[in-house]
C-alpha cells in the first residue's frame, strides 16, 4: 500500500511565545488521533544541525554578521531537511517543528534588517520552493514575552538578549509573513490560556490538512 504524505506543521513566534508546549500539547492530541508524529526543532533537529546552533546561541552575540547568521540557519536547515524532515514525511510521519525558515525572515530579514530579497534567495538557493503545509505563528507582545522569560529565570540565547526594537520588529515580520501567505499562515493569540491556543491550532489542522 502506498503510504500518505505526511504533512509539515511549522510553529513560529517571539521569545516567550509558549512554542516548546504547544508542541507537546499538539503531539499528543495528533497521537491520539492515530497520526504517526514526531516534534524536531530549529536551528538543530541534526546532529551537525546542533552543532551550528551551539555556534549561533553560545558566546559573543556578534561574532557572525547577520548574513552568516543567516547563511548559517540556512546551512542547519537543509540538512535538517535532506536528513530529518524529507525521509520522515515520506514515511508517512507528520512533523512539528519548532521554529523553520520564518524564524530566518523574521528575525535576520526584518529584526536584523537584511530585507526580504535576501533571505529570499537564501531560502531558493538552500532548500528551493520548499514550505511547510502549515505554520503557526504565536503572537505576543515582546513585554510580555520578557515577562514570561523573566519568570524561567534562564540563561537567556544571544538572539533574547537584544533589544525591544528588535523584538517590535521581529514580531511585525512574523505578522507580515501571515499576512502575505494567508493560506499556509496562522496567527493565534499566544496571550491566551495554553488549552485554548492549542484546541485553535488543532482546529486549524483539522480543518486545513484534515487529520486522518
Ligand atoms: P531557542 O532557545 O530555540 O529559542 P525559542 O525557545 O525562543 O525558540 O533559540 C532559538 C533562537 O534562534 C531564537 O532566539 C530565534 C533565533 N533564530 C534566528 O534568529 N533565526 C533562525 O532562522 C532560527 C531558526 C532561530
Amino acid at each position: 500500500m502506498l503510504m500518505p504524505r505526511g504533512r509539515l506543521i511549522t510553529l513560529e513566534g517571539g521569545e516567550g511565545a509558549g512554542k516548546s508546549t504547544q508542541i507537546r500539547a499538539l503531539t499528543l492530541a495528533l497521537k491520539t488521533h492515530g497520526v504517526d508524529t514526531a516534534a524536531t526543532r530549529e536551528p538543530g533537529g541534526t546532529p551537525e544541525g546542533e552543532a551550528i546552533r551551539a555556534l549561533l546561541l553560545d558566546g559573543d552575540p556578534d561574532r557572525f554578521d547577520g548574513v552568516s547568521q543567516a547563511l548559517l540557519h540556512f546551512a542547519a536547515r537543509r540538512e535538517h531537511l535532506r536528513q530529518t524532515i524529507l525521509p520522515l514525511l515520506d514515511s508517512g510521519t507528520w512533523v512539528l517543528c519548532d521554529r523553520f525558515a520564518d524564524s530566518t525572515m523574521a528575525y535576520q530579514g526584518y529584526g536584523a534588517g537584511l530585507g526580504r530579497d535576501l533571505i529570499e534567495a537564501m531560502h531558493r538557493i538552500s532548500i528551493g520552493t520548499f514550505t511547510p503545509d502549515l505554520t503557526v505563528i504565536l503572537d505576543l507582545a515582546p513585554e510580555q514575552a520578557a515577562s514570561r522569560l523573566d519568570q524561567r529565570n534562564e540563561a537567556r540565547n544571544s538572539y533574547e538578549l537584544l533589544d525591544q526594537a528588535f523584538h517590535d520588529r521581529v514580531r511585525a515580520g512574523f505578522l507580515d509573513i501571515a499576512r502575505r501567505e494567508p493560506e499556509r499562515c496562522l496567527v493565534v493569540d499566544a496571550s491566551l490560556p495554553e488549552a485554548a491556543v492549542t484546541a485553535a491550532i488543532f482546529e486549524a489542522i483539522e480543518d486545513r490538512l484534515g487529520v486522518p
